[in-house]
């Protein structure tokens, strides 16, 4: 079965991961993964998490199989958290949301879903994207293309550029945007482009689906799923998969969902159907652990309070931190403009390095970061900021 098998090389953002794991350097960084760090460099355990953990070690009376929606209270916290407590097209009974092991089974699943109902629909992507999605919908058998997003002279959005080339998409395609703190460039359209992005995704008549992994990273939770909700109320359709693993700190429970929003509610129920079908033959049924703390926590006003001002921290900090570090640079006496750090929001920018340059953080100075030389602007804190800068001066 194997004798031909060619070992394949790791993953890019997981293959760093294992390279900074096995570095000795006392003064290396990790700014590849996308995982938040507080100023000692931890990813913390929330304190609603951790209150919400404890009342479900309290009142769980089993560990027997949920069935294929999973735990359902978390289903209908996060469609609110999603489409607005008073939202219409919840009213109208035209979402489902049904919970999944994270955001990128929430992706897999909809390609699947996307496959089995019309496989022929291509994906088009923002140009860059996260790689994996590059990857993920080839997996399951589809066509993947893109559309301009990212303008590399001025680190900014090619909004017209993005704008003509999605006016040629028609119905059956389907076009993924990310709802904020975009994975890997950081720039997002402003609310007046994403509503006429969803103007046009209605006139044109394509599929919006929303990756939205980073929901109150940029700024605020309800704020960052305005595209969601311009999409649900514009468009008869739309496909959303989100994570809970940044913004309830939840990395490893694995928590996402996909929701999907119908032309009616007949429809939303069909499509649930095959949902279930198709999460059987794949992994059969949902974790209940990761959704079942963060349905206690969304079903109570004062755990919603506080994870949402932990959120907060969580926000202002990489703000903090992409204001300090043009700054640094600049003082560091580097005449390349960083400014856009700035101007751009969530864990991930582009350095604007070439992979040389990459290669040299991490020799030299065991910093260690992607090809694409995206970095994880979390991972930087007081004591660190300064020998980045050094380094960065260093290869640039
Ligand atoms: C990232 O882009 O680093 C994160 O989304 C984590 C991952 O799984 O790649």
């Amino acid at each position: 079965m194997f004798a031909h098998l060619q070992a394949v090389p790791p993953d890019p953002i997981l293959g760093i991961l294992a390279a900074y794991a096995a570095d000795n350097n006392p003064s290396k960084i990790d700014l590849g993964i996308g995982v938040y760090r507080d100023e000692t460099g931890n990813t913390p355990m929330l304190k609603s998490v951790l209150e919400a953990q404890k009342t479900l070690a309290e009142t769980q009376t089993s560990k027997s199989y949920l069935g294929p929606r999973g735990v359902v209270g978390f289903n209908s916290a996060m469609s609110k958290l999603l489409f607005g407590r008073d939202s219409d097209t919840l009213a109208r009974g035209r979402v489902r949301t049904v919970q999944t092991p994270g955001g990128t089974a929430a992706l897999r699943v909809a390609a699947d879903l996307i496959k089995h109902t019309h496989p022929d629909s291509g994906i088009w992507a923002s140009d860059p994207t996260w790689g994996n999605h590059l990857a993920l919908f080839p997996a399951a058998g589809l066509a993947m293309n893109s559309y301009p997003y990212f303008d590399k002279i001025n680190s900014d959005l090619r909004y017209d550029n993005m704008m003509s080339a999605l006016k040629n998409r028609r119905p059956g395609d389907v076009v993924l945007f990310h709802a904020c703190c975009h994975n890997p460039c950081g720039v997002s359209p402003d609310p007046e482009q994403w509503e006429a992005i969803s103007d046009l995704a209605a006139d044109r008549g394509f599929t919006p689906m929303v990756d939205i992994a980073y929901m109150g990273f940029e700024r605020g939770v309800e704020e960052d799923s305005l595209a969601v909700r311009l999409f649900a109320e514009k468009c008869p359709e739309v496909i959303v998969a989100s994570s809970c693993s940044k913004n309830f700190a939840v990395y490893r429970e694995r928590v996402g969902a996909i929701s999907v929003v119908c032309e009616n509610e007949q429809k939303a129920a069909d499509v649930e159907t095959v949902i279930h079908s198709l999460t059987r033959k794949s992994y059969s049924m949902p974790p209940a652990h990761g959704p079942a703390i963060i349905d206690i926590i969304l079903g109570s006003d004062d755990l919603t309070a506080l994870w949402l001002s932990e959120v907060g921290v969580m926000r202002d900090r990489i703000n903090g931190l992409r204001k300090i570090l043009p700054e640094k640079i600049s003082a560091s006496g580097i005449s390349r403009d960083f400014s856009f750090l700035e101007r751009q929001s969530g864990m991930f920018s582009f350095l604007g390095l070439s992979v040389e340059q990459v290669e040299q953080l991490k020799t030299e100075f065991a910093i260690y970061t992607v090809n694409s030389a995206r970095v994880n602007i979390a991972s930087l804190n007081e004591d660190n900021i300064g020998y980045f800068v050094e380094a960065l001066k260093a290869v640039l």
